[in-house]
């Protein structure tokens, strides 16, 4: 069995051969070039260890065949040969990268020495990348808490699914973690250096949508006054994050269709077809087979995004996680907030360990934030859970509006307290009043729409509740 693959460069062949007996005899695979061009050759096809160069060949010189050869494989190590006396020459050759030189006449056991010691680094170097990229990988996952072995399950499949280049299929109800998820999976997969671009299909207008996904021609429509790259464009080589894409618009779905049955599309006003090398990651909340059925999403565009599913499992099947989360989160909010909060007391707990979570994650890091400004010393006690009651089971009155924020007696809340309190009372009061409508509710506010959705996703509020007591 070899021991390693060692080109030798010399354009003296009666050199080559002794030197090549010699490793040979130490049972290395010998490779042996006469020029440039050849060993070039040999270390552009694979798995050489380790490269031993010639210091004057008869068409270049060796440093810069050198540099030519670590152009092509940075990691090699390369020795250096050189003629008694020309010490100098070796000792600039290890300045500009060379791993050792050896003086001719060449020393048996002194090359073994050397050789042995270049493969010792090699390997050290290459195992130490291999536990750094591990390091790494295990990093990428440290801001997804899942100890639970509901979310264990989940991990593992992501872990593996990211070293695919399928479509993904994300589904779990409101802030389960859709979107950490898919940038997980983007951060371990082999397109981690290239861009991740994500659009939240339900919050942008449709009238807009088309032209942010494929991007268009100058003067295609009434005010593009400039080209512009769509988001495919853009996640070129990378991933491609495709938000609540139940509510794409069934006009633009027939477009998504092709971009994911041929990676190609037209930007809007373009003749010339764009071809994109993206990864697509797909999330929703909605039962897209259930939209399929009511004929709001096509069957065919369902099957090209329902490709690897990945369920989310919502909270309340998986209440080992909150004390975790809660670490976790409260951690992420004192660096937020500058406030920083030790945790909870045992009865706090207790009641968070109670409560059913309908918005999931988010809704638990809402109500941690919310408590957190409110603490007045370094625990979490109950009394400031859920004050206003729980922050998404919704009253048919509704939440009160500023009369009970400001007391006449007794103790202000903190400004941006009260004005959160504030802000979520009078979205649920619009809301009920606007029969979840949110285009109404956007309108009274004087919002755009996709502020108002980032709004109601801020206080785990859920649109449909609203439409529901119709
Ligand atoms: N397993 C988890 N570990 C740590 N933080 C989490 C986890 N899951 C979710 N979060 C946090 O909860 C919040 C909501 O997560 P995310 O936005 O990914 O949910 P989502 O499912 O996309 O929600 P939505 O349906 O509202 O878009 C984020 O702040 C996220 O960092
Ligand atoms: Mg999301």
């Amino acid at each position: 069995m070899f021991t390693g693959k060692i080109l030798v460069v010399d354009d003296d062949p009666n050199l080559l051969e002794l030197v090549r007996a010699r490793l040979e005899a130490a049972n290395f695979e010998v490779l042996t070039a006469v020029n440039g061009e050849e060993a070039k050759e040999a270390v552009k096809g694979d798995g050489i260890d380790l490269a031993i160069l010639d210091l004057k060949l008869a068409g270049q010189d060796g440093m810069s065949l050198m540099a030519e050869l670590h152009s092509l494989n940075p990691a090699l190590p390369v020795m250096i040969l050189t003629g008694y006396g020309s010490i100098e020459g070796a000792v600039e050759a290890i300045k500009r990268g060379a791993y050792g030189y050896l003086t001719k006449p060449i020393d048996p056991s002194e090359l073994q020495l050397q050789i042995a010691r270049a493969l010792e680094t090699r390997r050290l170097a290459s195992e130490n990348l291999r536990l750094k990229e591990l390091l790494k990988e295990k990093y990428e996952f440290t801001n997804i808490v899942a100890k639970s072995d509901i979310m264990q399950k989940v991990l593992a499949g992501v872990a593996r699914i990211a070293q695919t280049e399928s479509t993904v299929y994300i589904h779990g109800e409101s802030g389960t973690g859709k979107e950490v998820i898919a940038k997980a999976i983007h951060f371990a997969s082999e397109r981690k250096n290239k861009p991740f671009v994500a659009i939240n299909c339900a919050a942008v207008p449709e009238a807009l949508l088309e032209s942010e996904l494929f991007g268009h021609e100058k003067g295609s429509y009434t005010g593009a006054v400039r080209s512009t790259k769509g988001y495919f464009t853009q996640a070129h080589e990378g991933t491609m994050f495709l938000d609540e894409i139940g509510d794409m618009p069934p006009s633009i779905q027939p477009k998504l269709l092709r971009v994911l049955e041929e990676r190609q599309f037209y930007p809007i006003g373009s003749e010339k077809p764009v071809q994109v090398d993206v990864r697509i990651i797909v999330a929703t909340k909605k039962d897209l087979e259930e939209e399929v059925k009511k004929g709001c999403f096509r069957e065919d565009l369902f099957y090209r995004v329902h490709v690897i599913p990945v369920r989310l499992p919502p909270l309340r099947e998986r209440k080992g996680d909150i004390p975790h989360l809660v670490t976790h989160l409260l951690r992420k909010i004192a660096l937020q907030t500058k406030k920083d909060v030790k945790g909870l007391t045992p009865q706090a707990m207790k009641k968070l360990m109670l409560h059913d979570w309908p918005g999931n994650v988010r809704e638990l890091e809402n109500t941690l934030e919310y408590a957190v400004t409110m603490a007045e010393d370094e625990v979490i006690t109950e009394e400031i859970l859920f004050e206003m009651g729980a922050p998404t089971t919704v009253g048919s009155q509704g939440p009160a509006l500023p009369g009970d924020l400001l007391p006449v007696n007794g103790s202000l809340k903190s400004l941006k307290a009260a004005r959160a309190e504030f802000e979520r009372a009078y979205l649920i009061r619009l809301l009920q009043q606007c029969r979840g409508s949110a285009a109404k509710a956007a309108e009274i506010a004087g919002k755009y729409r996709a502020d108002f959705y980032d709004l109601l996703k801020k206080h785990s509020i859920n649109l449909q509740e609203f439409k529901k007591t119709e």
